[in-house]
């Protein structure tokens, strides 16, 4: 500032540009977009519901910042795409070139935005640049999740580096981001990560979804709990990679961005798209997103299936390679004694498997292991009363394989490439792929009683390549068209493809390969932020655990996989009378309480103990509940905690039996009401004084089923 300039009268106020706003709502939640200036839009508002009269051009006039010092003179829109060439000060929502590595910089007007019920779609296009973006935004008023995606297309060809689904705002209340890493045998562990100025990545450039970036993140409201406060969530539903930024501008101002990993669109293109971003608010805990997540993945994106959810028997940890029909037949009969209702053939069936250095890609049956095909187990297997499910892995192949040697070109990548468990991906961009895979697999499918296929994919991909992803996409599309019959469980190594793309193909996700219970216990715990119960594979597995080497109790074993899709994976020849009897009682109990159990919320508790790892199911009508209440150490304190429940009808009364009354230790030494007999306290008493439970050992579980009076 000059001096005299202080004296001069102040400039008149800028003429405020013109604001157009648009309003998605449901019970929970309130999304306004505004529009200023005819310039494509942003969010201004996401969070609590907001009255139906609001004003919204106020609301936008309201959310705008002021400009000082060190500012440009006006904000640049924070919108839903948001564009490097109106000087966005953060990460634009598009990054591209033309053919000749030119970058394309667009300055988009919005053009139109199409109301839809529930639903809004902006269309907008740069002429002189002949590029036009598409986002569309819907909210699904009964699972309170919003869907959203971008489109981007383009009068020639362009090389794309980034595309961001429709760009969110990040609250500004909040402290911190939730995020999940993992890997192999370890997947699903929550990171807390603290907003800062700048940009938090994460990016999966692995090429499937993988156990070390689940394309997931919770924002907690400052203070938020399990149970309580404001909460935004996301979801990346895309198989091929991802990343995401959650950046906070100079300017204070916070945006999440997703999209596909950059620069996994290998080929230049006319058109390109990204995948649905799923997001949802709520304001009574982390719980609201997750249940919203759980109903929505449940509800709406995993195939239908007629029937209860079937009690699985997988083989693998049994007998891996080595597969016999004798052997299989007498460990199909044992499961089906034991309460399994489809018994699933693992890897080494075919080509001549025998360990993981061979064969993939070789889907003929293996005449050594099974001279007379597999109709002999899979007779058998139906005469026990199951259904037969089998193993691929329809997108690698091993160099020692009849494929490769015939078709080198159709591998992945480089030939000299490191290979992942001495295998290469097929190229799955080719159609002649495709096409010879589904032919390899519709016979087998067509020629077999199969109801059930496990999908599995046990290595990373050479170089992150979208392509792959709608590859292995058109394929499985096709393949469930030609067997609608057939449900898919998605697998890699374990749970290395977990996501909502997959999941609208599949009806369920093998977790993780680590069937230790002690380990699934907080796995599935946090897994629940996301996957409903009904499609989280969880199994019982071997007395000594393959991947920990750890010895845990068949109640403990059996009830951990009774809490998501139960399942068996321990060769039952193993297994002592005691064992097999406590495996079938559990069974039993899964099998009377599935038809609720399998819709129910999964509310994760908080314990007081952090010893203690504790969760609700409550029935879609909530006239009951189930507590599993998970013992993974001994505690600090001597005597147990008391736990608190969560989403009861504080006025009604609620009966509270324990299930499993006859586990408690000779060391809970106290005739407690509990162990008793029923309780009956009211929604009230048991969400806020909470109930003590017997004393226990580590590595056990307490199970409290709960009626509504
Ligand atoms: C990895 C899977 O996660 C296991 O369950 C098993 O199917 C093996 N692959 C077979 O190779």
């Amino acid at each position: 500032m000059t001096p005299g300039e202080a004296e001069r009268p102040p400039p008149p106020p800028p003429l405020r540009p013109l604001v157009r706003t648009w309003r998605l709502d449901d019970t929970r939640q309130t999304l306004v977009l505004a529009s200023r200036g005819g310039r494509l839009p942003g969010v201004v508002h996401w969070g609590a519901p907001l009255p139906r009269g609001e004003d919204l051009a106020a609301l936008a006039a309201a959310s705008e910042m002021d400009v000082t010092g060190g500012m440009l003179d006006e904000n640049p829109d924070l919108s839903i795409c948001p564009e490097a060439a109106r000087s966005f000060p953060g990460q634009p929502g598009l990054i591209c070139r033309d053919g000749d590595g030119r970058p394309i910089l667009p300055r988009f007007g919005c053009a139109a935005v199409e109301e839809r019920p529930r639903g809004l779609t902006v269309r907008c296009r740069d002429e002189a640049e002949g590029v036009a973006y598409e986002a569309r935004l819907d909210l699904d008023p009964a699972t309170h999740v919003l869907a959203l995606s971008a489109r981007l297309t383009s009068d020639r060809p362009l090389r794309l580096e980034w595309l961001a689904a429709p760009v969110l705002p990040g609250p500004q209340l909040s402290d911190e981001l939730i995020e999940v890493s993992g890997r192999w045998v370890g997947e699903f562990q929550l990171r807390r990560a603290a907003w800062h100025p700048g940009i938090r990545l994460r990016e999966n450039r692995t090429g499937r979804t993988g156990h070390e970036h689940f394309p997931g993140l919770v924002v907690p409201g400052r203070g938020a709990t399990a149970t309580a406060g404001e909460a935004w969530a996301f979801h990346y539903g895309w198989s091929g990679g991802h990343r995401m930024v959650a950046e906070e501008l100079p300017d204070g101002r916070r945006q999440i961005q997703w999209g596909h990993a950059a620069g996994s669109e290998a080929a230049p293109g006319t058109a390109f798209a990204t995948a649905t971003l799923f997001a949802t608010y709520g304001a009574a805990g982390t719980n609201d997103c997750a249940t919203a997540f759980q109903r929505h993945v449940r509800d709406r994106l995993v195939p239908k299936r007629p029937g209860p959810r079937p009690v699985h028997y997988n083989c693998w940890e049994a007998v891996y390679f080595d597969q016999s029909l004798p052997v299989l037949k007498d460990i199909a009969t044992r499961a089906a004694a034991l309460g399994a209702e489809r018994f699933v053939l693992d890897d080494g069936w075919f080509g001549a498997r025998d360990d993981d250095a061979t064969s993939l890609g070789d889907w003929q049956v293996d005449a050594r292991k099974w001279p007379g095909g597999l109709d002999p187990l899979i007779d058998h297997v139906h005469a026990e009363g199951m259904e037969f499910g089998l193993w691929f892995e329809p997108e690698m192949a091993s160099p020692d394989s009849a494929l490769l040697r015939a078709r080198p070109d159709w591998a992945l990548g480089p030939p000299d490439q490191v290979l992942g468990r001495g295998q290469m991906a097929l190229d799955m961009a080719r159609a002649e792929v495709r096409d010879h895979l589904f032919a390899a697999i519709d016979a087998i499918l067509s020629a077999h009683a199969v109801s059930y296929v496990k999908w599995d994919h046990n290595r990373v991909l050479p170089v992150p390549d979208a392509a792959q992803a709608h590859g292995f996409y058109a394929l499985l599309d096709r393949l469930r068209a030609a067997h609608p019959a057939v449900e898919i469980e998605s697998c890699a190594s374990g749970g290395g493809r977990v996501d909502f793309g997959v999941l609208s193909r599949a009806g369920r996700v093998w977790l993780s390969d680590s069937n230790d219970a002690l380990e699934r216990l907080r796995m599935q715990h946090d897994a629940a932020l996301f996957l409903p119960a009904a499609v989280t594979g969880s199994h019982v597995g071997p007395r000594r655990c393959h991947t920990s080497g750890r010895t845990l109790s068949m109640p403990f074993r059996a009830w951990v996989a009774a809490q998501r899709h139960m399942g068996f994976e321990m060769d039952p020849r193993e297994l002592t009378e005691e064992e097999a009897g406590t495996l079938a009682g559990v069974t039993a109990w899964w099998k009377r309480n599935r038809d609720w159990t399998m819709t129910a919320d999964v509310l994760r508790l908080e314990s007081a103990d952090p010893a203690i790892v504790a969760e609700a199911q409550l029935a879609r009508d909530g006239r009951r509940f189930v507590v599993f209440a998970g013992r993974a150490a001994a505690s600090a304190q001597i005597a147990p905690r008391p736990l608190r429940l969560t989403r009861l009808d504080p006025a009604a009364r609620y009966e509270v039996a324990l299930a499993n009354r006859a586990e408690a230790p000779a060391l809970s030494r106290a005739p407690l009401a509990l162990k008793e007999g029923p309780l009956v306290l009211t929604g009230a008493a048991l969400m806020q004084t909470g109930i003590a439970l017997p004393w226990s050992f580590p590595e056990t579980m307490w199970v409290m089923e709960g009626r509504r009076l």
